[in-house]
């Protein structure tokens, strides 16, 4: 059974091996999502501790989906705007392992992410994704609006250039 969790900071320590494990299994399949291969679970250490202290401070709202124990997704909203952005989120590192794709998790982590999101007076969210990557595909069918595209962006990890496409969506707060 999976279990869609809004993690503590706390939490998200004790989680940061498998946290680890997800970020690099998405990186190493190809997904433009911040780092460069090769990338290890190690070199996703310093990242998660930062997410886990931003999580503590406030600025960030992190949940997982867990099956039998093992964290084999994640997504993030940032929740720290300028003072004219209140009512914005950002959405963030939507990653689902390979073994676990396909199930549905990332639907379950996003409607997640909009209710925690809404709980706490947002009523806006954005995200960018790599254009042409499988989670452009996916945000259409969750009701995202695409806004457009920004080229060479980001870099793919193996290297070359990434186009990014920008999308929002109103939720109820
Ligand atoms: C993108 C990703 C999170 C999808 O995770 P997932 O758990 O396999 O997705 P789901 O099974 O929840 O699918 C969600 C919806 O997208 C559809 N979908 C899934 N993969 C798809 C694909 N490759 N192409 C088109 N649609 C797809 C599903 O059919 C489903 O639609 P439905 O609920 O209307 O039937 C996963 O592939 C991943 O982690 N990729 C690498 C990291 C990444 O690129 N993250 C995005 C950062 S912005």
């Amino acid at each position: 059974m999976t279990d869609i969790r809004l993690l503590s900071a706390a939490d998200a320590r004790d989680m940061l091996p498998d946290l680890c494990d997800v970020l690099a299994d998405c990186v190493n399949s190809g997904a433009s999502v911040g780092f460069m291969q090769p990338y290890g679970p190690a070199d996703a250490m310093p990242y998660w501790q930062g997410v886990a202290d931003s999580v503590e401070s406030g600025a960030t709202l992190l949940l997982v989906a867990v099956i039998e124990s093992w964290v084999v997704g994640t997504v993030q909203v940032g929740t720290a705007q300028m003072p004219n952005q209140p009512h914005r989120g950002d959405l963030k590192k939507l990653l689902v392992h390979r073994s676990a794709r396909g199930k549905g998790l990332a639907r379950l982590l996003m409607e997640a992410a909009e209710r925690e999101a809404a709980r706490i007076g947002k009523t806006l969210l954005v995200l960018d994704t790599a254009t042409g990557s499988d989670a452009e595909a996916i945000y259409p069918r969750l009701g995202w609006q695409r806004v457009g595209v920004v080229p060479d962006y980001a870099l793919w990890p193996e290297g070359g250039f990434c186009d990014t496409t920008i999308f929002y969506k109103r939720i109820a707060a």
